[in-house]
């Protein structure tokens, strides 16, 4: 369904001091640095990774929001990674992101069944009988379809949003952080509805979530990434109970637990954009010498794992 190869996305840092402002090339850094992702026919790949680690930059360039500096795209066995916006439309309607904040992404000026019925006109795809099918798949009745996005929930909203995505029969949906501004219950109601759609209208997706528990819930395969790279990729039951990398380790032993009281065990250091090392190195509990003089790559572990770590090659 899509694969992504070597895509890298170059953004400058903004100038914190005069002498900044000219020296453009020290603040640029990798958002995604040499990503290659793939997903099958019906299969979820999870996304995980903290804050900042490029998992919303890798969602828009592989949906051409952005365009990568280095890499390709290839979607459905089409080559997208240099159309332009008009090449893009068929694509576009195929592959379906939908964000974090259910506030933001929502027109608060038009009605529900416009914001479902929008896109659909844009395509050609227009039909009454749309709209109420729609929300009706995301366990919304038909009155929701008069309502404006302030008189709903935010839970409502995010199932509005899906339902918007999913009136456009892609065939691959992108879930961005979607359940991460709602409460827990909240949160795994629409994570079980968006199980049972993907089941249902058998979408292959990409989900992300900066929350290990959330993703290896939802997904197939899972993906960790560290400031722009990925560090592990496997099957989630097998991250879950054997996790390679030091810092999938960490993740693991974050997940807050009330009984212990919740302290994250690898302190805080600023990241160093121009080491020659491993980003995580830092960080790490085990770093050795060879961990800050050179960068692991990705590297095959075993038959369905890949882990860019020393300590494993
Ligand atoms: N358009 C942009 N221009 C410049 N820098 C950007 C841009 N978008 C993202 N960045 C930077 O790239 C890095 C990765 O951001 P990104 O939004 O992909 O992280 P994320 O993993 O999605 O984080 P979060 O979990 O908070 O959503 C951050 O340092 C961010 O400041
Ligand atoms: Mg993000």
């Amino acid at each position: 369904m899509l694969q992504a190869i070597g895509l890298s996305k170059v953004f400058s840092e903004p100038a914190r001091s005069l002498r900044d402002i000219f020296n453009k090339e020290a603040r640029r850094f990798y958002a995604l640095r040499d990503v290659s992702v793939q997903i099958g026919e019906e299969e979820v790949l999870g996304i995980v990774g903290e804050s900042g680690c490029g998992k919303s930059t890798l969602a828009r360039t592989v949906a051409r929001i952005y365009t990568p500096d280095k890499g390709r795209i290839i979607f459905m066995g089409k080559d997208i990674t240099h159309l332009n916006n008009r090449e893009l439309f068929d694509a576009r309607r195929r592959m379906q992101i939908i964000f974090q904040n259910p506030y933001s992404s929502l027109n608060p000026r038009r009605r529900v069944s416009d914001i479902i019925g929008d896109p659909l006109r844009l395509h050609g795809l227009y039909e009454e009988s749309a709209i109420s099918e729609a929300l009706r798949a995301v366990g919304l009745d038909e009155t929701y379809a008069k309502r404006y996005p302030h008189q709903l929930s935010g839970g409502e909203r995010q199932r509005v949003a899906i339902a918007r995505a999913l009136a456009l029969r892609p065939s691959l949906m992108i879930a961005d952080e979607i359940t991460s501004s709602l409460d827990v219950s909240t949160q795994m109601r629409i994570l079980e509805l968006l199980k049972r759609i993907k089941n249902e209208y058998r979408l292959s997706m990409m989900f992300i979530s900066h929350d290990l528990a959330v993703v290896n819930y939802m997904s197939d395969r899972v993906a960790v990434m560290y400031a722009g790279e990925i560090v592990e990729e496997g099957p989630s039951h097998e991250i879950i109970n054997n996790p390679l990398h030091p810092y999938t380790q960490a993740l693991i032993e974050s997940v807050p637990d009330p009984r212990k009281g919740w302290r994250p065990r690898v302190k805080e250091v600023e990241g160093d954009h121009v080491s020659p090392g491993c980003r995580f190195a830092p960080r790490c509990p085990y770093a050795f010498e060879k961990c800050y003089a050179m960068r692991p790559t990705l590297t095959q572990y075993n038959n369905s794992r890949k882990v860019a770590c020393f300590l494993h090659q």
